[in-house]
């Protein structure tokens, strides 16, 4: 089943076009990767299925729903949670905090939902009292997507999960995203580590100057001689 979609998105920040007939598809339980050059348009992409941007023309589908234009708080609602590439954790509040506020919406009992964060990074639970502004990067990075764990989403949004890792987190933080898809959390991961997005991906699509340029399954993308040259550094 395909659980969640864009079709020709065009969107922008100001009168110009950002993003052009933008088409994109997940199915239930699958890691999406979008990948592209810097400015391509893959976080302005996420901020639109998000509702933090609406789009000038296209729509955004979840589960046969249309959300188009839905703001934020709504579709975390629904079950889509999103990790922005800054910003994505409160440095002066705890870990056990900001893990809390990525429960604001949920008014049942959410501590079995916490154990299971961290159990998946039980580092969290033995610094839970620490304030995430002492946190390494790897670390913070791991309090974002537990905090959009949180409620429990059956689609995440991730933009750059492993920029400005060290390249041993990096491989880390990788192994989490398929961990959490392994839960049946399906994902669409924008990343400039292309290589390492493909290779988890089950599906790839590429993103130039706004538009479509590629898609197929991750590892035909990684087999694909202009997409190494063009996109994966050769
Ligand atoms: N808040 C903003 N206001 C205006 N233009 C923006 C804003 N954010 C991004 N852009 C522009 O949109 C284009 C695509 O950016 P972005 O989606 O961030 O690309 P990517 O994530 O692929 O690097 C770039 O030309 C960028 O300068
Ligand atoms: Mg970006």
């Amino acid at each position: 089943m395909i659980i969640l979609k864009t079709e020709d998105i065009t969107a922008g920040y100001t009168e110009i076009d950002i993003l052009h007939d933008v088409h994109i598809r997940v199915r239930s339980g699958e890691i999406v990767s979008v990948i592209g050059p810097n400015g391509a348009g893959k976080s302005t992409l996420l901020k639109t299925i998000f509702g933090i941007l609406k789009p000038r023309n296209g729509n955004v589908t979840f589960r046969h729903e249309d959300i188009t234009g839905l703001k934020p708080d709504r579709i975390v609602r629904k079950g889509i949670s999103y990790v922005p590439q800054v910003d994505n954790v409160f440095p002066s509040l705890t870990i056990q905090e900001n893990l809390e506020m990525g429960a604001f919406i949920r008014n049942d009992d959410y501590s079995q939902r916490l154990d299971e964060v961290y159990d998946l990074f039980p580092v969290l639970r033995e610094r839970k009292k620490q304030k995430v502004g002492q946190l390494s990067g790897g670390q913070r990075q791991m309090v974002a997507m537990g905090r959009a764990l949180m409620l429990d989403p059956q689609v995440l949004l991730l933009d750059e999960p492993s920029a400005g890792l060290a390249p041993v987190l990096v491989s880390m933080i990788f192994e989490k995203i398929k961990e959490i898809n392994a839960t049946g959390v399906a994902m669409i991961i924008v990343e400039q580590n292309a290589r390492g997005a493909l290779k988890m991906a089950h599906h790839g699509y590429v993103l130039a100057m706004g538009r479509n340029v590629l898609d197929d399954k991750g590892e035909a993308l990684l087999a694909n001689e202009e997409v190494a040259r063009l996109y994966l550094g050769g």
